[in-house]
């Protein structure tokens, strides 16, 4: 195993720690695996009805992106060390060994990991998800419109804006946006049946 091996594998593994899974638990809010669309995400938690453990599990599944790029980053002096460290992290939220490997949509470790790498990205893509939550209160819709929007924005604005971004950056925000999509395809198919639940409808 290689330094970059090493370096993907404490990713994955950071990663890979299901915090909606664990949150809800420890709370005694039952298994969130079994509710809803069954997805281990903050959206999936909050239709349990607790918005803090919904909170608390988006921002600590954005927050092990955002560290395990931040820390590769550091120690490497390296973008394409923080974007290697930071996709291997989204693979981990994924497909975790922990969880046989049936792991999450990768929406908030995706924001978690933008803000990291280029905060002004990060900011841009959320606002794209804020401004679609707003207009149609479905969690996924907004997710999908950020991922297609996040390698663009990454390409284009920002580089009028003189912040281009790395090349590793948008790389990432491919692979991540790209990826996005394979996990929701469930959510597709609900979207265009129109049988996608709005933001905090609790589970039945
Ligand atoms: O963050 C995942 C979200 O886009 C969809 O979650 O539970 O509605 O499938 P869910």
């Amino acid at each position: 195993l290689g330094t970059l091996g090493l370096v993907a594998l404490a990713g994955y593994l950071l990663g890979s720690i299901p915090f909606g899974v664990i949150i809800t638990r420890a709370a005694g809010a039952g298994d969130v695996r079994a509710i809803g669309s069954g997805n281990i995400g903050a959206t999936n938690v909050l239709r349990t009805g607790r918005k803090d453990l919904a909170l608390a599990t988006l921002v600590l599944d954005a927050g092990k992106g955002a560290v395990a790029l931040l820390i590769a980053r550091w120690l490497f002096g390296s973008e394409a060390a923080g974007a290697i460290a930071g996709a291997s992290a989204f693979i981990g939220h994924l497909f975790p060994v922990w969880l046989g490997f049936k792991g999450g949509k990768g929406v908030a470790t995706f924001f978690g990991l933008l803000i990291a790498a280029l905060w002004p990205l990060g900011l841009m893509a959320g606002a794209i998800w804020i401004l679609t939550a707003f207009l149609f209160r479905i969690s996924s819709l907004s997710a999908l419109t950020a991922a297609a929007a996040a390698p663009l924005l990454a390409l284009l604005p920002l580089t009028m804006l003189g912040l281009p971004a790395s090349t590793p950056i948008i790389l990432l925000a491919l692979f991540t946006a790209l990826l996005i999509y394979v996990r929701h395809a469930a959510n597709i198919a609900r979207l265009l049946k129109g049988t996608e639940p709005r933001i905090g409808a609790k589970a039945a």
